[in-house]
């Protein structure tokens, strides 16, 4: 299954600190827990399940001790190093535990914010490029940007359903009436769409949509250029530069932990320049944006996203859905079965 091997957001960093944190992932639970020393704040994520008798290490504490941190199992104490390994048994201190007295580790690493975990390694057939890594953000790695998370966003339907709602510009007049767009200027340009090969994601250029008050502090509407990419099959990111009448520049990636077929996770990472908001009044445009598009997107069925692998697609579709035609192709292509149909 694919979807396991590519790097998915679990959590916001900030909340993985002093004590294990329980998550799941693609059904498997999962304890995150961080490493605190002088330097090292190194995060972990582990099956949540004791490799002894199976109790859940999230119930379990962070060790500090000379030997360095160590996650403590809550039944009977044994004590698991970063890699993993049993480092101690309390009942019986002189035990050395053999390499097989082990947590079962995933790969985890941080990046915008969240922590990022993969279930398994790459099969022999490589990944298509920039899934081997979790999905770059060229001005979200950018200190000259500033950088807001927000959410989490706990959604009833599958994750595809939410990218698409991302990429698609004709709801904005509706769906963001006075916000976003505007009924009576609901025409919009999907740009050119430029499908990768061998599985890579899309880059849509020059889309266009008309904006009521296209950043704050603008008094009139105007048409504004969007740029989008799809680097992995359940993150995009929509970007907007500054021009000659707008001072803002802003790059937002949606990223999203599938929770299963029907039920996903979102954040949303915002990167801006030049606007004068501050962070939390972003986040509380982002969350009323937000929860505009949340019930007519848990609206939709089927909540998995029709691609046309196990049934033919039965949606039509008209000339302003381009960037979502090729989202379902570019699904297709890799091979993505969740959240989808
Ligand atoms: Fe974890 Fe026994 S179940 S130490
Ligand atoms: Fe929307």
């Amino acid at each position: 299954m694919i979807e396991q091997q590519l790097w998915h957001p679990v959590i916001a960093s900030h909340q993985v600190r002093e004590a294990p944190v329980a998550c799941a992932l693609l059904g498997q639970p999962l304890v995150l827990w961080r490493e605190q020393g002088h330097d090292e704040h190194r995060v972990h994520a582990w099956a949540d399940q004791c490799p002894h008798r199976g109790a859940r290490l999230s119930l379990g504490r962070v060790l500090i001790g000379l030997h360095g941190a160590r996650l403590e199992c809550p039944y009977h104490g044994w004590q698991f190093g970063g890699a993993g390994r049993c480092q101690h048994v309390p009942a019986a201190p002189d035990f050395v535990p053999p390499p097989a007295h082990c947590a079962n580790v995933f790969e985890a690493q941080e990046r915008h914010g969240l922590v990022w975990v993969r279930l398994r390694p790459p099969a022999a057939q490589p990944l298509a490029a920039g899934l081997s890594e979790p999905p770059a953000f060229a001005p979200g790695d950018d200190p000259a940007w500033r950088t807001v998370l927000c959410g989490p966003y706990e959604l009833n339907t599958s994750a595809p359903r939410l990218v698409e709602n991302f990429l698609d510009l004709s709801h904005f007049g509706f769906v963001h009436e006075g916000w976003l767009g505007e009924r009576g200027h609901a025409q919009v340009q999907t740009g050119t769409v430029e499908e990768g090969v061998d599985g890579a994601g899309l880059v849509v250029r020059d889309a266009r949509a008309w904006q009521p008050r296209a950043y704050a502090g603008a008094d009139e509407g105007a048409w504004i250029a969007y740029r989008y990419e799809v680097p992995h099959p359940f993150a995009a990111v929509l970007r907007k530069d500054a021009t000659a009448g707008d001072p803002v520049s802003n790059a937002i990636a949606l990223v999203i932990r599938p929770d299963g077929h029907e039920l996903c996770t979102a954040w949303f990472v915002m990167a801006t320049q030049g606007d004068t908001s501050t962070d939390q009044e972003l986040i509380a445009f982002q969350d009323a944006v937000f929860a505009q598009d949340r019930p007519v997107v848990e609206s939709q069925t089927p909540r998995a996203l029709p691609i046309g692998r196990s049934a033919p697609v039965t949606e039509v579709h008209g000339p302003a859905d381009r960037v979502s035609s090729a989202y379902r192709r570019y699904l297709n292509r890799l091979g993505i079965a969740l959240g989808t149909c």
